[in-house]
């Protein structure tokens, strides 16, 4: 998609918040600081619109970004991050829980991974819980760049094994510094647009 026109509509805490316009939405979804807001940056050719921090747990709200007036990226706050309190966690999962699991014009869900790393514990439940409620997941491993071309193979099949991935679901090699992989995400985007 040519992407000129994107802005922040709203930040929503609560169902009654979300946008009603009904068009389709792409939830983003992985831990703390693992490159949500960068993606979304990338993905509408914006170096800062979505706030990015090199402090985990920036984004504590979904953030819906309209895009070209036909499409909603959801940011959605980071997984995992140690810092909060225990009851913050529980409010963050009940919203997150929430959205994924009560939002009919959600088309598919976004989930990154550091691609430097074997994915964590919390990258896999999620990865259940997004297939268990039958969600279209595409994974992407992120931060590319700082990953030798050398070892794209073996990131790639340690992620879709840490993972137990279903053949079903695409795999993504991405960098929000270099744009590696951007094409791939913008291409299942438009194909779960037309579901
Ligand atoms: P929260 O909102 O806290 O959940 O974090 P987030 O997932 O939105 O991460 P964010 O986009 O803020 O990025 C976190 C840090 O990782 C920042 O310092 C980014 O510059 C860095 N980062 C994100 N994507 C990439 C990437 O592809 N390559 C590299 N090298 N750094 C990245
Ligand atoms: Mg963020």
């Amino acid at each position: 998609m040519l992407v000129n026109d994107v802005d922040i509509r709203t930040s929503a805490v609560s169902p009654s918040q979300y946008p009603t316009d009904g068009w389709p939405e792409i939830a983003l979804v992985g831990r703390s600081n693992v490159g949500k807001s960068s993606l979304t940056n990338k993905l509408i050719n914006r170096k800062a619109l979505a706030r990015t921090s090199s402090a985990p747990g920036k984004t504590q709200t979904l953030n819906f970004y309209e895009v070209e007036h036909q499409l909603f990226f959801v940011d959605v706050p980071g997984y995992g991050y140690a810092k909060v309190s225990k009851a913050q966690r529980a409010a963050f999962g009940e919203m997150i829980e929430a959205y994924l699991t009560g939002r009919t014009v959600l088309r598919g869900v976004v989930q990154l991974v550091d691609g430097r790393h074997a994915p964590t514990a919390d990258d896999v439940a999620m990865y259940q819980y997004l297939t268990y409620y039958h969600l279209p997941v595409l994974v992407i491993a992120t931060k590319m760049d700082k990953v030798k071309p050398s070892q794209y193979n073996k990131s790639e099949s340690s992620v879709r094994k840490t993972m137990t991935l279903s053949p079903g679901t695409p795999l993504v090699l991405f960098s929000a510094q270099t744009g590696m992989g951007k094409d791939a995400v913008w291409a299942w985007i438009e194909a779960r647009m037309q579901d």
